[in-house]
């Protein structure tokens, strides 16, 4: 009988998905393990952090300047990064499951050492992965452009870059870049926003088309393009709401009111965020 055979296997012999991570390593992912880790990793580069506007290791134009003004302030003001936004990359690049332990991984525009953390987490090897940003705060971080790097050619098998291709002056010469620093077969993915109207940062104003297309003419097969929403709480889905005509406002207001939305949480499919992922042919 199927049924007495499913409840047999669902038992006995249930779907277990494959574990390439030991058991230090998902224990290292639960939320207050990995948040203390990342905290006391973090806490010993404030000093670092403390100093990274003091000059410019890497800038050498206006626009890379505007760039480290920007993201150095956002560094220190946060002090500590708790976002683990980036795991859905390193998710991405450790599919399918295998052992990463040999893989040299490039992680481009990390802000600090959170982001190691999460790359090790899902199977990386430490000492073979590397960070370039425009400022260091950890001596895994060399102050490196993504759009001129030091690197030679094929030094890499994956590169995770999450929330910063959209600071590049020359997006087309920045995957050339990766491109050149990937072994052939080798993977880049990452993370971007999508928002058309952005007048500062030219690269959020890139479609999922156009990255195609850039992505196959410097020199990569596009295996993954994934634009999404987000999800937050009614409360600030209605403050987003505020500079539209008032009826609209009222009414949603009225709404969050009497069903006591305000604290819960709604994902709008916004398509203002986008994954990618790339194999170098
Ligand atoms: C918004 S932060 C992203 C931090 C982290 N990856 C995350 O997702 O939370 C962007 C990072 O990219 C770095 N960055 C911007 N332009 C860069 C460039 N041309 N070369 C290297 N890093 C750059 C910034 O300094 C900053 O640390």
């Amino acid at each position: 009988m199927p049924f007495a055979r499913h409840l047999y296997n669902a038992v006995l012999r249930p779907v277990r998905r494959a574990r390439t991570v030991g058991p230090l390593r998902l224990a290292a992912r639960l939320p207050i393990v990995f948040d203390l880790i990342s905290l006391t990793m973090q806490t010993r580069d404030l000093g670092r952090l403390r100093r990274i506007r003091d000059a410019y290791p890497v800038a050498t134009d206006e626009h890379h300047k505007r760039a480290h003004d920007y993201n150095a302030g956002v560094s220190q003001a946060k002090g500590v990064t708790t976002t683990r936004r980036a795991e859905d990359i390193y998710e991405i690049l450790a599919m399918p499951p295998r052992p990463l332990r040999h893989e040299r991984l490039l992680i481009v525009g990390p802000r600090n050492i959170h982001e190691f953390l999460i790359a090790w987490v899902h199977g990386f090897d430490w000492a073979l992965m590397q960070g370039i940003d425009l400022y260091s705060t950890n001596p895994k971080i060399r102050p490196m452009n993504m759009e001129a790097m030091d690197f030679p050619d094929q030094s890499f098998d994956a590169i995770g870059m999450s929330a910063t291709i959209s600071y590049a002056k020359d997006i087309g010469r920045c995957l050339h870049e990766m491109a050149r620093v990937l072994r052939p077969g080798g993977r880049f993915a990452f993370g971007m926003p999508y928002h058309p109207q952005n007048t500062e940062w030219h690269g959020d104003r890139l479609s999922a088309s156009e990255m195609r297309r850039l992505l196959r003419e410097t020199g990569f097969e596009v295996e993954l393009v994934k634009s999404y929403g987000r999800i937050f709480t009614w409360g600030y889905w209605l403050s987003r709401l505020r500079n539209y005509p008032a009826p609209i406002y009222r009414a949603v207001a009225a709404v969050v009111g009497t069903f006591g939305l305000d604290g819960k949480f709604l994902y709008i499919d916004t398509r203002d965020s986008m994954e990618v992922c790339a194999r170098r042919r």
